[in-house]
């Protein structure tokens, strides 16, 4: 079975992408997960500065799902680069560093100080529900500019991290196309919020945060679609409530070249090595050879 995929000219052994934020800086959960099940891992978003994030609480559960309002918080990219940067090569798969600012120029110059730290692609976080203001990613003229800096600020494959909040989400993911931007990841978490009728408190200090899980999946897919109908020719990693192979080839089937996975390791750490499993097994009982065969092949009615 062949699970090598592309994102444009940009090669992956695998389909399968550890989504930003939920495996710490990659080389912390080393003991943890295996990374070569995945074709890249990303790391926590990092930002100019040190950021402290939101107080407590900012983690909460749903019925299904989780609600997060973590704020970003990071140790900078002077510290990131020399806490990670040393064991970036240590990682037996492809490392997306992924980088946030308040601003464009802080973003260029994230971009600009991570690109000789061994990362090997950059991942714009625009979509974080977590900061003050709307994301970046709501806005398709603001969302270009960023993209259109970082561009200019690194030799490296950019991607633009985008939110289902977005609408048309198409007309972002065309705007940071045309800025520069190699490749998608769709989506973010989806703003949501909880308040507990007892204390009448919200459940995150922060009042709104990032909704994400099973929940979430076919709000993903319904932008996946989108995308992929509008803007064939922009490669897609879909992201949003996937924990096992199934949810992978519906991401697939609907247009992505290659699929994260976020918050189902909380749960299960290796999840991603049963998921390959998966994979191998509906590959061998739908007589696919190679799993790149499923981008964009859904049957239309
Ligand atoms: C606790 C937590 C922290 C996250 N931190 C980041 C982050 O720093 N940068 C980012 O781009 N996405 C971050 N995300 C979003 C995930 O990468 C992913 O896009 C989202 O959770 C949807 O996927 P899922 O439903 O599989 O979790 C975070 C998600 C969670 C749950």
């Amino acid at each position: 079975m062949d699970l090598s995929v592309t994102l444009g000219e940009y090669q992956l052994s695998s389909p399968l992408v550890a989504a930003s934020g939920t495996v710490g800086s990659v080389v912390d959960f080393q003991e943890v997960i295996d990374f070569s099940a995945y074709g890249a891992a990303t790391a926590k978003s990092v930002a100019p500065e040190p950021w402290p994030g939101r107080t407590p609480p900012r983690l909460a559960p749903v019925d299904t799902g989780m609600l997060n309002a973590i704020g970003i918080q990071n140790i900078g990219i002077d510290e990131w680069i020399r806490a990670v940067g040393p064991h970036i090569s240590e990682v037996p798969t492809e490392f997306w560093g992924s980088i946030v600012a308040h601003d464009i120029d802080g973003f260029a110059a994230v971009a600009s100080s991570i690109s000789g730290s061994g990362v090997t692609a950059i991942e714009v976080n625009l979509s974080c529900p977590n900061l003050d203001g709307a994301p970046f990613a709501l806005d398709a003229a603001l969302s270009a500019e960023v993209i259109r800096s970082v561009r200019a600020a690194t030799d490296l494959p950019v991607s633009a991290k985008l939110s289902s909040d977005a609408q048309p989400i198409s007309a972002v993911a065309g705007a940071v196309a045309e800025a520069g931007a190699d490749w998608v990841v769709i989506s973010n978490t989806v703003m949501g919020s909880r308040i507990d009728p007892d204390t009448r408190r919200p459940a995150l200090s922060g009042l709104i945060g990032g909704y994400s899980g099973s929940p979430i999946r076919p709000i993903a897919i319904r932008s996946v679609l989108e995308v992929s109908r509008d803007i064939p020719e922009l490669p897609i990693v879909g992201c949003g409530g996937v924990s096992d192979a199934e949810h992978v080839v519906e991401f697939l089937l609907a247009g992505a070249s290659a699929v994260a996975i976020g918050s189902a390791h909380f749960k299960t750490p290796r999840v991603a090595t049963s998921i390959t499993k998966g994979l191998n097994r509906y590959m061998k009982h739908h007589n696919v050879a190679r799993i790149s065969q499923l981008t964009g092949a859904y049957e239309p009615w």
